[in-house]
């Protein structure tokens, strides 16, 4: 896509997230959106301004057993444990869906080392799977004989999350996000890895570790016991990582966590998002993106803002 050139004052809504042009700052949270298609009769979902894909393997993931849901006071704990059909059926029986309907595509990727990470971005973009990479280096579901670190998390260990991002980078010539941990003790220490790697932007954030016990049962809640918790719950958690990263980085951030509507969204850019992204809430409003995206135009409108990229970290103090 060309760079904007309207002369009309109506707000535009069109950003560069680190090399990747969207029509609009509003994607959807990886794993909450599956490939797009069946949201297609909700809307049409080449208006977000990326639709990101669920994480992708190399090799299809059957994820954790059941139950791998379970509903909180406001949002859910998850522990799907990146269930996927794997790169070659994304390609095969996914992508041209996404392709016919002129989608930009995030194409978000799991690996088990940076090796594998760095084969998926390469094929991704060898074989049109993705306008920008997205590599979740902070699911913590994954509890896998063959992560070497169990069940820590690459991106709590700021020289991982910069190795891990440069094998990446060498892999690949297109915009390449990085998505960290909330569940940190200084999120800007593994910003700034990530930038010091080569990312274009970093994704804020992924799901805080969270489980659940039934009293009566006196059973773990999940199966795997220990999961994600997301939805309006977290929400001024990630405003907060957000505000600290974008003080420490100068690269552009994906917002999310708990955004229902626009209103939640403005919070995300006023603390320093360029982008955001819609997870859990589409669970109970299938088109709460796109309403995002009207929200913003309107939230524009209403305060004379010519582009929405001027009030990214716009926050008054
Ligand atoms: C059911 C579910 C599955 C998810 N799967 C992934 C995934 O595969 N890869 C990833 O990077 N993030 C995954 N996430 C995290 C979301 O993309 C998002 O970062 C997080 O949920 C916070 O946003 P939200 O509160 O709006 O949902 C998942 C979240 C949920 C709820």
């Amino acid at each position: 896509m060309t760079e904007d050139t309207r002369t009309s004052k109506q707000p535009t809504l069109q950003i560069n997230l680190g090399g990747l042009v969207m029509k609009n700052p509003v994607t959807v949270g990886s794993g909450t959106f599956a490939y797009g298609e069946e949201y297609h009769q909700y809307f049409d979902v080449s208006r977000l301004g990326a639709v990101t894909v669920k994480s992708l393997s190399l090799e299809p993931r059957p994820g954790n057993k059941p139950p791998r849901l379970v509903e909180t006071p406001a949002g859910m704990l998850n522990a799907i444990g990146l269930q996927n059909v794997g790169l070659d059926a994304y390609l095969r029986e996914k992508m041209p869906f996404l392709r016919a309907h002129g989608c930009t595509i995030i194409g978000n990727i799991y690996g088990h080392n940076p090796e594998e990470y760095a084969e998926l971005a390469r094929r991704l973009e060898a074989e049109g799977g993705a306008d920008a990479i997205e590599a979740n280096l902070s699911c913590p579901n994954v509890h896998d004989a063959k992560n070497a670190r169990g069940c820590q998390l690459v991106a709590q260990d700021p020289a991982l999350v910069r190795r891990y991002t440069e094998t990446i980078r060498n892999a690949t010539g297109l915009p390449l996000f990085v998505k960290l941990s909330p569940n940190v003790i200084d999120i800007a220490e593994s910003a700034l890895a990530a930038e010091a790697g080569g990312a274009n932007a970093v994704s804020l954030v992924n799901t805080l570790t969270g489980m659940g016990i039934d009293p009566e049962t006196r059973r773990p809640m999940l199966s795997n016991i220990v999961g994600g918790l997301s939805g309006p719950a977290i929400r001024p958690v990630a405003v907060k990582l957000v505000w600290d990263a974008a003080r420490a980085i100068q690269i552009p951030i994906i917002g999310m966590g708990g955004i229902c509507n626009a209103s939640d969204a403005m919070q995300f850019i006023l603390a320093g998002a360029t982008a955001v992204a819609v997870g859990s809430y589409t669970f109970r409003q299938p088109d709460a993106a796109i309403r995002v995206i009207d929200g913003l135009e309107d939230y524009c409108a209403r305060h004379h803002v010519e582009r929405i990229t001027q009030l990214v970290g716009g926050m008054q103090l």
